[in-house]
């Protein structure tokens, strides 16, 4: 019989540093009602001085293998937007640093689909026995990609990360995969990039204030998009696992915006209290967005082993996905009832 991939462990972890609306209101021109109001956000975490994506994806990636229960994998999969350095990759420093001996590591990049990219990808290294276990993180750090005083994409923006661990298994069995959908259209790049600081346009050492070295969002633009792909993506992976809006028990999407998550689940004939929210106190963590998402369900009850669960995202590039799964009997490190923090 065809091998699944199945979850069967979960690690979440964010900085210390909490940066409420309030806080940004000190320092730029925006109030906690414009943002609480627009995006549903109220807080997010911040990493210090030094601290880098890497240092959150070692955090997350040993709470998730240790949820796993200790043992080691053969493949680790960062996906993230904001490595540690250009080159090389963060992936192999991470594994590294977990202990995880000339294991393959590489890093994905796909933004705020990056998770979903990997889910599928780790998926199919499972399913055509090329690993038999496998590490895949989402972190990201965008506080350090953001002009200081954005008020377009400084209150949206978080930092984390959260990682799951995969094994071989039966796909009936409570964690296994199912069906998964991805999409890209590259005509759409320019609604969210960072232009500056790679081969097409290197930073300029003369200028130190370069346009283009920070990350920008045509927000309204990514808003409507996200909304169509989503919703399309999801109802395709749905059906694609032969269940009816009914059957649906938690849709785990990308936490954007709290107005993207109520338009995609009105289209999905999902009620809102069958969606994970956890953006109210993160904001949008990018690749570490479902994996932050689904520890927070799990420990508010929201997902409970055997409930059938869609995840979605969408991001730069443009990139979408969507995939399947029911959920397993895990405890993920540390469990979504704490605040997931240093240590
Ligand atoms: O993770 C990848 C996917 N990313 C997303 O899905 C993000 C999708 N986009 C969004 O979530 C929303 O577009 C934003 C939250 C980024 C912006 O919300 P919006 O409702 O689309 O606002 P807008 O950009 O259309 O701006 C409306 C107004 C503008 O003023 P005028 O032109 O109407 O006078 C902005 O200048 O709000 C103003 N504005 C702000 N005002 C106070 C923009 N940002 C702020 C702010 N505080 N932080």
């Amino acid at each position: 019989m065809q091998k699944s991939a199945v979850l069967c462990g979960l690690g979440a972890y964010l900085p210390e540093t909490v940066v409420t609306n309030d806080d940004l209101a000190e320092i730029m021109d925006t109030t906690d009602e414009w943002i609480t109001s627009r995006t549903g956000i109220r807080e997010r975490r911040v990493v210090g001085p030094g601290i880098s994506t890497g240092d959150l994806a070692v955090r997350a990636g040993a709470r998730a293998l240790k949820s796993a229960g200790g043992e080691p994998v053969d493949l680790v999969i960062l996906a993230t937007t904001t490595p540690d350095h250009p080159c090389p990759a963060t992936a192999p420093f991470v594994a590294h640093r977990l202990g995880l001996v000339d294991t393959p590591a590489w890093d994905l990049s796909a933004v705020c689909s990056g998770f979903l990219y990997g889910l599928t990808a780790a998926s199919s290294f499972i399913a055509a026995g090329a690993a038999r276990r496998v590490l895949l993180i989402g972190a990201d750090a965008f506080s350090t990609i953001l002009a200081p005083a954005d008020r377009g994409t400084r209150p949206i923006f978080g930092d984390g990360a959260g990682a799951v661990v995969l094994r071989p298994g039966d796909p009936g069995e409570p964690g296994a995969l199912g069906p998964s959908v991805l999409g890209s259209d590259g005509s759409l790049r320019e609604l969210i990039t960072v232009q500056a600081g790679g081969s097409r346009e290197p930073l300029d050492p003369a200028e130190p204030d370069q346009e283009g070295r920070y990350f920008t969002m045509q927000g309204r633009s990514v808003f409507r998009h996200a909304v169509a792909r989503m919703t399309a993506v999801t109802e395709e992976v749905r059906e694609r696992a032969g269940w009816r809006p009914e059957d649906v028990d938690c849709l785990v999407a990308h936490q954007a915006n709290r107005r993207i998550l109520q338009a995609v689940a009105e289209r999905l004939g999902l009620p809102m209290e069958r969606c994970a929210l956890h953006l109210d106190r993160v904001g949008n963590t990018a690749a570490a967005s479902i994996p932050l998402a689904m520890a927070d369900a799990v420990g508010r009850g929201g997902l409970l082993p055997g409930h059938r669960v869609l995840l979605t995202a969408y991001g730069g590039g443009a990139t979408w996905g969507a995939a399947a799964l029911t959920w397993p009997d895990i405890t993920p490190q540390p469990d979504g009832r704490e605040r997931a923090s240093e240590g």
